[in-house]
C-alpha cells in the first residue's frame, strides 16, 4: 500500500513536500515521515502508559494522527507554516470524523517550537528535522527546564539524526537507549530512529 492509500484509511492528506521560500534560513521544508518508518517505530519502541507526545514541527499531521490512531495517547503538535497549518486544520476535521470514539485529546498550535510552552504531562518529544541546530537547542534547553520543573521520565524521539544533533544530544541528561533502523525508506544511513531518555533520578544542568 502507498503513501496516499495510507492517507485515505486516517482520512489525511500528508504526501508531498513545502520547501520554504528562503531554503537557506533556519526552518527545514515540510515532508512527512515515512509510514513505513512510523511502523518500525510501533514495533521496535514502547511509548510510556502515561505517554503524551509532542511533534515539533507537526507539519500537515502524519504522525500526530498516526500515533493517536493507533495508540489512543494524548498528542500535539506546532507548526509554523501557515499553508502547512490550514492543511493540518483540514485533516483534523476529517480524521476527528471518522475517529469520534477515540477520546484522548488531540491538540495543534500555530508557531514556534522554540517558544512553546511545554505542559507538565508531556513527555515524549518527536522531530524529524524540522529545524537549525540553533533552534533544536533552545527547543531541547525548554524541554530540560520543563523537566526541572516536574520532574518525570522524558523521550526524545528523533527520526533522520544528522551527526551535529547527535552530539549535541550526547552532551545533556538524556541518553540513548534505542536505535529503530528503517533501510526501506530512501533516507539512506539517516533512515532511523534515535531514543534518548532521561529519567527522574538523573538531574538535569
Ligand atoms: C520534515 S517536516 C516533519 C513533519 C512531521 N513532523 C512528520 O514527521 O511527518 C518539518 C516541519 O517543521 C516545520 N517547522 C520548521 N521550523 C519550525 C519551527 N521553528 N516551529 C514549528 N514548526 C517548524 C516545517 O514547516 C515542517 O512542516
Amino acid at each position: 500500500m502507498d503513501e496516499r492509500q495510507r492517507d485515505l484509511q486516517l482520512g489525511i492528506r500528508t504526501t508531498g513536500i513545502r520547501e520554504w521560500k528562503n531554503e537557506d534560513g533556519p526552518y527545514n521544508r515540510y515532508e512527512a515521515t515515512p509510514y513505513l518508518a512510523l511502523d518500525q517505530l510501533l514495533k521496535y519502541y514502547s511509548f510510556f502508559e502515561d505517554a503524551h507526545l509532542v511533534d515539533f514541527g507537526c507539519g500537515r499531521g502524519r504522525v500526530s494522527f498516526y500515533i493517536h490512531h493507533h495508540l489512543e495517547i494524548p498528542v500535539s503538535g506546532i507548526e509554523n507554516n501557515d499553508r502547512t497549518f490550514d492543511e493540518l486544520l483540514t485533516n483534523e476535521t476529517i480524521y476527528r470524523r471518522h475517529n469520534e470514539h477515540i477520546t484522548a485529546p488531540l491538540y495543534f498550535e500555530f508557531g514556534l517550537a522554540e517558544n512553546y510552552d511545554i505542559q507538565s504531562n508531556e513527555n515524549v518529544f518527536f522531530f524529524f528535522n524540522p529545524f537549525s541546530l540553533k533552534i533544536f537547542k533552545r527547543v531541547v534547553h525548554r524541554i530540560l527546564n520543563s523537566y526541572k520543573e516536574n520532574e518525570r521520565q522524558m523521550d526524545i524521539i528523533f527520526y533522520y539524526p544528522l551527526a551535529s544533533f547527535k552530539q549535541f544530544l550526547d552532551q545533556t541528561p538524556f541518553t540513548l537507549i534505542n536505535r529503530i533502523k528503517v533501510p526501506k525508506v530512501g533516507h539512506g544511513k539517516h533512515g532511523e530512529f534515535l531514543i534518548y531518555r532521561l529519567t527522574p533520578d538523573h538531574h538535569a544542568n
